[in-house]
């Protein structure tokens, strides 16, 4: 049993495993020769909104022979403030396995360790590692390795996809660049921890140039609302656009993990031109959560 609960310290061995698995499983959708989760349910739990993530997972479970339920976290005694070691510990003698949107990451490590079955973070304020898993995917069906490559992240750079991004970079061994505002750049502490090739930038161009990919993520992340003002103002300049492809490599795609909101991190000109990558991002978190849901039960 795994559970995924951070890409900080997920081993490139188990990135590796889930990734060449993805492949496998892409290709051989609708036609698998094993459903490694027939016979059990999986529970969704989810505090926050969510379109891709809920979906792929629902379908992934169901493809691999499962059953899922999702429990709006609201709905169950959770919200009405039953301890989640407590619902970890109802749920781990009934489902076969969890996923989890919540706030805290701390809530997520607390329903593992009390469940006793494989707990898989569906995003966190913390991290969002499916999404990574995804994107990195994604990168290697596009271009092959991400090995020795820079990726460049525009925007929040202190948000749950960039620190996922952190981690992955030392385990990955690329080198990320993030541009963002002093007020949005992660921690010298949490990049300590990280030791990857990680460089903060204040200036965009200086990020972005000769980036092998460009990567942004909304401004307000979930949770965040109460500060979208601050933040639509000092972020207001960390935008892809022509601008900033311009200084990029010139096959650098260009990704954004979605829900967009043209006119703030991206423009509209510039998300449809690269829409295709977009997209297949979105697609390849059902493919990648499936290779997940199997690493975790192996
Ligand atoms: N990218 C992502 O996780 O999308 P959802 O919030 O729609 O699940
Ligand atoms: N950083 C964003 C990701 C959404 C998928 C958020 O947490 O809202």
């Amino acid at each position: 049993m795994n559970h995924l609960l951070k890409i900080e310290g997920l081993s490139q061995t188990a990135i590796e495993d889930i990734l060449s698995a993805s492949t496998k499983l892409k290709a051989e959708r609708g036609r698998h020769q094993e459903q490694k989760l027939a016979g059990k349910t999986w529970a969704m739990i989810f505090a926050k909104s969510s379109t891709r993530t809920r979906v792929s997972f629902e379908i992934g479970i169901r493809e691999l022979g499962g059953n899922a339920i999702f429990l709006n976290a609201n709905d169950i005694q959770l919200g009405r403030g039953e301890p989640i070691k407590d619902t970890a510990r109802v749920l781990g003698r009934m489902a076969h396995g969890a996923v989890i949107r919540t706030f805290a990451q701390n809530d997520v490590d607390e329903f593992a360790a009390f469940s006793g079955i494989p707990t898989i973070n569906a995003l966190t304020d913390d991290e969002h590692p499916c999404q990574i898993l995804a994107d990195l995917f994604t990168y290697r069906e596009l271009r092959g390795s991400i090995q020795g490559k820079t990726v460049a992240f525009i925007g929040d750079g202190a948000c749950n996809v960039s620190v996922s991004w952190i981690f992955a970079a030392a385990a990955l061994d690329f080198r990320l660049r993030i541009a963002a505002p002093i007020e949005f750049q992660p921690s010298p502490e949490l990049l300590n921890r990280a030791k990857g090739d990680v460089v903060c930038f204040v200036d965009l161009k200086e990020a972005a140039a000769g980036a092998d990919l460009l990567y942004t993520d909304v401004w307000v992340s979930m949770g965040k609302e109460v500060e979208a003002a601050e933040r639509l103002a000092l972020l207001k300049k960390y935008q892809i656009n022509a601008d900033i492809i311009q200084v990029a490599h010139p096959k650098a795609p260009v990704m954004h993990c979605l829900p967009a909101y043209r006119g703030n991190e991206i423009d509209e000109p510039t998300f449809e031109a690269h829409a295709d990558t977009i997209f297949r991002q979105a697609e390849n978190r059902l493919h990648v959560q499936k290779a997940i849901l199997e690493w975790s039960v192996s």
